[in-house]
């Protein structure tokens, strides 16, 4: 706390003389669970010299990131010409040379990640060989991840101490979500955050796909929705470009949890799709502007049928989060075909009563659909009180500027839905200076309530809402910003929680920004630092 009080003075007197950080030697993040340097010494690793061993089961998954992890390791875009000598570097600690890794997968590869993979794992470097072993695929990935970040760079070869590791993620959830719908993103830049995400052990690409500004999603059955939706007919994404992402996360063990929100934020369907908005009205007459989805129109729910068994046939993930936030009840108030519609089913004036409808004949189709999905929703479902599936998962984002946030899991929690909370991480949301203190201190388990209560919460998810931002800010916006969520939902929570917690993150964070750019990415500095990396 101490150094966190005193880093904040001094940035308030004077932002010219903050404190210089330097960075950890070879510390991952996030922070393994249980990790010992079980002998006093290190161990040398020539990149000519050293192999990944699969020792035991084996698939794709496995072989490409075997292949991946070597080049992550010593091919470094922007690796330095001539790396420092690390001060450990002595004579005495010297153990030999580390030749090789077993990587032991202890049962078959599963095909897709899933919400209960497992992903623990452990690490052995002991002498010439050391091991990463793992019952899951998934754990193996986490596994391989860590190990590259154990070893250091020093002179022509790499450093690694006499280390064990034991490890596994405090939630099953960790999330980051990508808005496209704002504006278009490349799949380059989609890959480059899966890079990261894996970098980071994130493992759910939320991709809120569609918005009011765009619908840049291809549908075969709809073509019209991109052709007209769609900023322009080079910013969509195909078929066979979601089915690479998807394989491209599946390989890093990320799952992919499409988003198509309705009934508001639908500005974009409008436009490929007729009499699905509702008209606004001024008096009697229409005013050319539209405003939710139109409950009262049955082909409308015909439409959504269609289109979201092709989409949950694109991406196959479980789960498909529907949205359901922010539906402003103006238009539909002023509508007289929905006053009229309204006072036939008896619910006159009660607008939220026909959100509700909406939603229920929404999970109806979703819960009908050919291939069985779980969903997600925006809190405001369940706050409007619309019966949802008891395993629908609600996802926290609202009171940003206060607690209340807590009480909000507390009730979702207490009424029996899992939940992810979102309302601390909304990355998108910058300021000047220091920011992700406040990252690091929001706890998604501290709300008031039981045990039972805490096992709800299945994680976590930072947001990156596209507004301001495209390919030209995205990654230096994200990372490593969205680390520090990282780091929250995988590591201990006696780490992440203490008084000294974020005192004692910094000089690792500091470390692991290094390696981020290091690794040729874009990640910005956190203050004023150095990193030991080769910009040419
Ligand atoms: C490796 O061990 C040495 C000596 O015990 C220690 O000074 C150094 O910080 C360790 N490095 C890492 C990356 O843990
Ligand atoms: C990891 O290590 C722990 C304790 O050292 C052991 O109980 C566990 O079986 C190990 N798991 C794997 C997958 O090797
Ligand atoms: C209202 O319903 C009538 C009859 O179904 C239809 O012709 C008209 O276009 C609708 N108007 C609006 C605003 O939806
Ligand atoms: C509306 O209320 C009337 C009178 O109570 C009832 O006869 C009718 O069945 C109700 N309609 C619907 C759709 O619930
Ligand atoms: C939902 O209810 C079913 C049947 O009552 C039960 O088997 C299942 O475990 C429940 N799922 C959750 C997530 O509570
Ligand atoms: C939580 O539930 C209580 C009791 O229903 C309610 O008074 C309170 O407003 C709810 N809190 C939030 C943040 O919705
Ligand atoms: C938990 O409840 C106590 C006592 O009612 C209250 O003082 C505290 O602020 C609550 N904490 C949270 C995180 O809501």
């Amino acid at each position: 706390m101490l150094a966190v009080v005193l880093l904040s003075v001094v940035c308030s007197l004077a932002a010219g003389s903050l404190p210089i950080i330097h960075g950890t030697v070879g510390a991952p993040w996030p922070k393994p669970h249980e990790m010992q340097h079980i002998l006093p010494g290190y161990l040398t690793v020539d990149p000519d010299h050293f192999s990944f061993d699969v020792t035991n089961n084996n698939c794709d998954i496995l072989t490409e990131a075997v292949k991946r992890y070597k080049d992550i390791m010593f091919n470094a875009p922007r690796a330095p010409k001539s790396k420092s000598r690390v001060s450990w570097h002595t004579a005495s600690g010297f153990l030999g040379e580390l030749t090789s890794m077993d990587v032991d997968l202890m049962e078959p590869c599963e095909e897709l990640p899933h919400l209960d993979m497992y992903e623990g794992y452990n690490i052995t470097v002991i002498d010439g060989s050391g091991t990463i072993s793992s019952i899951s695929i998934w754990g193996i990935l986490r596994g391989l991840e860590t190990f590259s970040q154990l070893l250091v760079p020093s002179g022509d070869a790499y450093l690694v101490n006499a280390t064990t590791v034991r490890d596994w993620p405090r939630f099953s959830f960790r999330g980051l979500m990508l808005d496209t719908g704002r504006h278009y993103l490349p799949l380059s830049k989609i890959k480059d955050t899966l890079d990261l995400m894996a970098m980071n052990k994130l493992n759910v690409f939320h991709w809120h796909m569609v918005d009011d500004q765009s619908f840049p999603y291809k549908s075969d059955k709809f073509p019209k929705l991109s052709e007209l939706g769609a900023w322009t007919q080079n910013q969509v994404y195909t078929a066979d470009q979601i089915a690479s992402v998807v394989e491209y996360a599946r390989m890093r063990g990320i799952r992919v949890l499409p988003e198509f929100d309705t009934p508001g934020h639908t500005l974009s369907w409008g436009l490929g799709q007729s009499d699905f908005l509702t008209p606004c009205y001024l008096g009697n007459k229409p005013t050319g502007t539209y405003g939710p989805v139109d409950p009262t129109v049955e082909a409308n729910y015909d439409f959504l049928r269609e289109l979201l068994t092709e989409v949950t046939g694109r991406f196959k993930d479980h789960y498909i989060h529907l949205g359901g936030d922010e539906v402003p009840f103006t238009c539909w108030e002023s509508n007289p075909n929905i006053t009229t519609w309204m006072a036939t089913h008896n619910i006159t004036g009660d607008y939220a009563k026909l959100e509700e409808y909406y939603i229920t004949r929404l999970l109806d189709i979703v819960d009908n659909l050919p291939k069985k999905n779980g969903y997600f929703v925006w809190q405001e479902v369940f706050d409007n009180g619309v019966k949802i599936a008891n395993d629908t998962v609600v996802h926290v984002w609202k009171y940003r500027q206060d607690t209340r946030w807590k009480e909000e899991t507390g009730n979702v929690t207490a009424a029996g839905y899992r939940t992810v909370v979102s309302t601390p991480w909304y990355l998108n949301d910058i300021s000047y200076g220091v920011d992700w203190y406040k990252y690091y201190n929001a706890d998604p388990q501290s709300f008031n309530g039981t045990l039972a209560q805490k096992d709800l919460v299945m994680g976590g998810e930072a947001c990156m809402w596209g507004e301001y931002v495209d390919a030209t800010n995205l990654t230096p916006r994200l990372w490593p910003r969205a680390s520090v969520v990282a780091e929250k939902l995988w590591s201990s929570q006696d780490l992440t929680n203490g008084p000294m917690a974020t005192a004692q993150a910094t000089p690792r964070l500091e470390e692991h920004r290094c390696r981020l750019l290091l690794r040729g990415y874009d990640a910005e500095p956190l203050w004023p630092s150095y990193c030991d990396v080769n910009y040419d």
